[in-house]
């Protein structure tokens, strides 16, 4: 990952009565991690409203497939405790580089913010950071993409929500039709709802202007 050849994208984000920018660099040549999806944005935005605030504030947040780790930063703004932004090793550079970027910013939260890698399904790196933090929210978008890593994206959230069973995971994601993308998200939302509780969260709740009929938002719990 060529780090001196990122674009910058400015996403504004209220912290109280106060909107700070946060600089994400995206990479111009790379897979899928190295920009900001709609489906973040989303996610986001609805972390900053009277209904999202509450999953975040004050609590420990981890970020799965973070990317450009554009939603764990918000989460820091809008006052998380602690943030861990997760993803592939070779994203954690990328990952570095847009914490140590937003410094200044994420000055004004004091929370404690960190890289770390978590391969889905990888009980190694999941136990790793769960002997180091209790997680009260696990943030998760536009992860739901590929077969291969599905069932082991659902076992990582399984295994984080047996850690603590009063944590929440908010997952956001886009309706694509292309390919087996239906099927994909049916299986992804019925392995959930066999196991866990699913609640999509209201449209009027979203960010009145980061919203779009394709992109929804699950809250997940254990019951
Ligand atoms: C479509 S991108 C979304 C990135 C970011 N969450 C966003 O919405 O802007 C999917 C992310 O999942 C990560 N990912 C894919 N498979 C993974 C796996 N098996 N373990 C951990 N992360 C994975 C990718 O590296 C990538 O960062």
């Amino acid at each position: 990952m060529d780090l001196q050849k990122t674009f910058v994208r400015t996403v504004d984000v209220a912290r109280n009565e106060t909107e700070l920018t946060l600089s994400i660099h995206q990479v111009e040549h790379g897979d899928v991690g190295c920009v900001v999806w709609d489906a973040a944005l989303v996610l986001l935005k609805y972390l900053a409203t009277p209904s999202g605030r509450k999953y975040v504030q004050n609590k420990c947040v981890i970020e799965l497939g973070a990317g450009t780790g554009v939603v764990g930063l918000s989460a820091d703004i809008v006052g998380a405790s602690k943030v861990i932004l997760t993803d592939l090793p070779h994203i954690l550079p990328l990952i570095d580089h847009n914490i140590k970027e937003n410094t200044n910013i994420l000055a004004h939260s004091k929370a404690e913010i960190s890289g770390s890698t978590l391969r889905w399904g990888n009980t190694t790196d999941i136990k790793n950071i769960l002997r180091k933090h209790l997680i009260d929210c696990v943030l998760i978008s536009d992860c739901v993409y590929y077969e291969d890593g599905l069932d082991n994206l659902i076992e990582t959230i399984i295994i984080i929500l047996n850690s603590n069973p009063s944590a929440t995971v908010l997952c956001s994601y886009e309706k694509r039709d292309t390919g087996n993308k239906i099927e994909l998200l049916n299986k992804f939302l019925t392995a959930l709802q066999d196991e866990l509780n699913v609640v999509f969260v209201p449209f009027s709740e979203m960010d009145e202007i980061y919203r779009s009929d394709d992109i929804n938002i699950i809250v997940v719990t254990k019951s």
